[in-house]
């Protein structure tokens, strides 16, 4: 077989990113340039000063790419790009380039969904086995996911409100961390111990989550303690928080995977980064001899690597989008069957 190059773009939020990937699971070169450091002072992303940065990011982010590369864009077979979800305004600065490069060129446009490119960063590890269950946990996502093969998702069970990300950088706001809090909590719970009395959430049999009330449970206690003259222990804190969540997850995804008779889970999205979670489930999974991936740290978060992968078995599929492909901010992935 000819060997498939894909260019891919991704600007869905904050990271202005490209790659170019080799058959789905070879990363040749990828420049990730993160813009964390212009919303921090805003405690979080302000999406009209992402996308106008996503403007002036995208075509340094192409050169450094091909710079870097050795690659040229005729040996590139096809141009991938999040379409969605994520904010409409810089998804569109993505998808604009992706669209010029590729009317430019004359080669096949692929849309990527965003939640798909999280799931296939585990490609770049290990090629996925199927069927699997796949764990999404990200600042915009939390959804159990089922997959019999390739580009085919069903969703078992998602969030009814918060996202886990979310909730993360909400609690990490509260006890005066800088954005992206999620990180920080995680690093301040392995120092802490579980002395807080937090409630689990939405600790039910059904495979949804809920993470509003913890977060408000975060909010109560602290304001509580502060009315008390009481300091907060934040180490403790965030420790109690992150037992609870992690618990709740580890539990609906082990449940899954039993009802599902599958034996490869893997996990996707900004919060595969947490160190809390990732040693439950590695326990469980040895415990039940399940096969764990769970993308390395800059595959994690944000990056075109995973768009690239994803774009791979996107592409193999026919999925393939014409000139009139625009971003959306909501896009539902279960239409991939
Ligand atoms: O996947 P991602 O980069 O963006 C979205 O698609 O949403 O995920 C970003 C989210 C943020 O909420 C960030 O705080 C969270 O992932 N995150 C973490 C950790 N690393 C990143 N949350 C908890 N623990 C971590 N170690
Ligand atoms: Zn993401």
């Amino acid at each position: 077989m000819k060997d498939i190059y894909i260019l891919a773009i991704e600007s869905s939020c904050d990271e202005t990113s490209m790659s170019i990937i080799k058959n789905g699971c070879e990363e040749i070169s990828t420049v990730v340039l993160s813009q964390i450091d212009i919303h921090k002072s805003y405690g979080g992303v302000v999406p009209e000063i992402a996308s106008r940065n996503h403007i002036e990011n995208i075509t340094i982010v192409l050169e450094e790419l091909f710079q870097k590369s050795k690659i040229t864009l005729d040996d590139i077979t096809a141009i991938g790009v999040t379409y969605g979800p994520g904010l409409i305004g810089s998804l569109l600065i993505g998808v604009q380039a992706a669209k010029t490069i590729a009317l430019v060129t004359g080669k096949p446009l692929i849309p990527v969904h965003h939640i798909a490119g999280h799931i296939y960063a585990n490609n770049l590890e290990k090629r996925l086995q199927f069927p699997l269950i796949a764990l999404v946990v990200s600042g915009g996502h939390t959804e159990l996911i089922f997959m019999q093969e390739d580009y085919s998702f069903k969703k078992i069970g998602g969030t009814l409100d918060d996202a886990i990300g979310e909730c993360y950088d909400k609690v990490a706001k509260i006890i005066g961390l800088e954005y992206p809090g999620g990180p920080k909590v995680d690093r301040l719970a392995h120092i802490g111990k579980d002395n807080y009395d937090l409630p689990y959430p939405l600790n039910d049999n059904t495979y949804n989550f809920s993470f509003s009330g913890i977060k408000s449970a975060v909010i109560n206690l602290v304001h509580n303690e502060e009315q008390r003259g009481n300091k907060i222990n934040k180490e403790d804190l965030c420790a109690s928080f992150q037992e609870r969540v992690t618990s709740v997850l580890v539990k609906k995804t082990m449940h899954a995977i039993k009802e599902y008779h599958v034996s490869n889970l893997i996990v996707a999205g900004g919060v595969s980064a947490n160190k809390g979670l990732r040693e439950r489930l590695e326990k469980e999974c040895k415990e039940n001899n399940i096969q764990l991936s769970i993308p390395k740290i800059e595959h994690c978060t944000d990056n075109a690597a995973m768009i690239g992968a994803a774009a791979f078995y996107a592409y193999k599929k026919g999925i393939i989008a014409e000139q009139t492909l625009t971003a959306v901010a909501v896009d539902n992935l279960y239409k991939y069957n």
